[in-house]
């Protein structure tokens, strides 16, 4: 026998189907307390949607850490052998909840560690790097991205406009216009925490550190010819493909590396360590395994535990923490800022955002929807004379916070390049060094058509500067392709 349908308080209701009205044809009578219950229900469904990485999904896992890194980190969850559940969502940037998944994007990779000493997050993108080095410059970036203010349309002029006048964005661009962005799917990319982060060891010895996952399903791209039909024929292609391989079992995997800089390095780097646009060099800094995590537990429900999932770049835990990278340091502020307003303020209380495997213990207490709290005799305000009955106490070593030292000077500035770098120079290299003969051919088509996207005459001459400062020859070429359009249709008009 099914269960009988209840209000939102436990009472069984009459209908599944039918109001309460006054005859068969008459009108609805407001005590029709379970239909007004359900459509006021109805109306508060939706929150409002991540501004940016709205369209995504997840799923939940296991991190096993199988190497030993003790020696520049003393975090609980990076020790020799240890064991941690973790959340991973993969999220496009611009589009909207609805948005196709294989529209050309970065791809986002949130990765949440339940670990005994509290959640860490490392919020990174499928790219090493980004577009800018100064948080202030984000929201424009991302209203670049997103759609015109009248007509509500996605723009090539705005986007290439942005893009050419902050000459910093050139290496992510390079990324974006390249094989990752477009993966075969989210199982097919590696993640990377993008910005140097901070370890500190059991002695207090401090470490710069970039983050690699590297997927064991390899690394794969699609065609933008495919990319473009599944956008139109399977617009959830990346959510579905996910939920499906872990479905079957075939639950996908990542190798956790790492990228360590001594400390005192970070002063002298040939790049500056703190510039969100760069990479350090594998040569300089090899890859050291930490361990392996495997995604295996699809979501129950995809609105509590993807939807209302709240990652933060301030998510650290003791032995990890942040650098001053000026858009990390931003980010600290941003993500929780948004995530009271998404979700509300006791966002953290839900299942999936509460720690597993640490205790909350402080004074905060009461606001919407509060229903975890503190023991009777708990205080309500420290300090108090109740010794440990009337709650905790924080404790300087436990909580030792990642630090760095700082000029002291109040400015604005930008993160200084160091006197031989510019803004060109690592997407050259990645253009010609790294991406071979057929991506190479790959991004011209790209480009080719990224150029013929823009109406703007001055835009596109900016366009075609910008590719040239990455390379002369790349800049020589979308000079010749571009136009080709236009030639086409004379041709074409010619030939009537
Ligand atoms: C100053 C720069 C940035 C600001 C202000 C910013 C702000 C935000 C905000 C407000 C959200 C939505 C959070 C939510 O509602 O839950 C978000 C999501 C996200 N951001 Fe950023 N962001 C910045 C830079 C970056 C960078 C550099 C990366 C990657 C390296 C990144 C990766 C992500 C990802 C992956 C998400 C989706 C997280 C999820 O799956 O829930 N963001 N960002």
């Amino acid at each position: 026998m099914t269960e009988p349908t209840t209000t939102q308080t436990g009472t069984p209701v009459p209908s599944d189907a039918h109001s309460l009205t006054v005859g068969a044809d008459g009108p609805t009578v407001l005590h029709d307390r379970y239909l007004v219950e359900k459509l006021a229900s109805f109306n508060r469904e939706r929150v409002p949607e991540r501004n940016p990485h709205a369209k995504g999904g997840g799923a939940f896992g296991t991190f096993t850490v199988t190497e030993d890194v003790s020696a520049y980190t003393k975090a609980a969850v990076f020790q020799p052998g240890a064991v941690s559940e973790t959340l991973l969502r993969f999220s496009s940037v611009a589009g909207e909840q609805g948005s196709p998944d294989t529209w050309r994007d970065v791809r986002g990779f949130a990765l949440r560690f339940y670990t005994t000493e509290g959640n860490l997050d490392i919020v990174g993108n499928n790219t090493p790097t980004f577009f800018l080095r100064d948080a202030m410059k984000f929201p424009d970036f991302i209203h670049s991205q997103k759609r015109l203010g009248d007509s509500g349309l996605r723009n090539a002029d705005m986007q290439w406009d942005f893009w050419t006048l902050s000459p910093e964005t050139a290496h992510q661009v390079t990324y974006l216009m390249g094989d990752r962005g477009l993966p075969r799917s989210w199982r097919h990319m590696n993640g990377y925490g993008s910005h140097t982060y901070q370890w500190i060891n059991a002695e207090g010895d401090r470490f710069w550190v970039q983050y690699h996952f590297l997927s064991h399903q390899g690394v794969e791209a699609m065609s933008p010819e495919e990319a473009e039909k599944l956008a139109g024929s399977d617009a959830d292609y990346y959510r579905r493909d996910l939920f499906d391989a872990i479905a079957r079992g075939e639950n996908p995997s990542w190798d956790v590396f790492v990228q360590i800089m001594p400390y005192e390095e970070g002063k002298t780097y040939r790049f500056n360590p703190f510039d969100l646009t760069k990479t350090w060099s594998k040569k300089d800094y090899p890859r050291i395994k930490v361990g392996t995590f495997t995604l295996d537990r699809n979501p129950q429900n995809f609105f509590a535990e993807i939807e209302q999932a709240a990652f933060s770049p301030g998510n650290q835990v003791p032995g990890t923490g942040i650098s001053p990278d000026k858009m990390l340091m931003a980010r600290v502020f941003a993500y929780s800022d948004a995530q009271r307003y998404r979700i509300g303020a006791n966002y953290n209380q839900l299942p999936v955002n509460q720690p597993h495997a640490a205790e909350v213990r402080n004074y905060m207490h009461e606001g919407q929807m509060q229903y975890k709290f503190n023991p009777a005799e708990h205080r309500v305000y420290t300090p108090n004379s109740f010794g440990a009955a009337g709650g905790p106490t924080a404790d300087p070593v436990a909580g030792a916070e990642a630090s760095w030292e700082s000029d002291g000077e109040l400015m604005r500035a930008s993160a200084t390049l160091r006197a031989d770098d510019d803004d060109f120079g690592q997407a050259g290299t990645l253009y010609r060094e790294v991406f071979d003969d057929a991506q190479r051919a790959r991004f011209l088509d790209v480009l080719t058509g990224q150029g013929r996207g823009i109406t703007i005459d001055a835009i596109r001459e900016r366009f075609y500067q910008y590719w040239t400062n990455v390379d002369a020859g790349l800049g020589e070429a979308l000079r010749q392709s571009v136009p080709a359009v236009e030639d086409d249709l004379d041709k074409e008009l010619a030939s009537l």
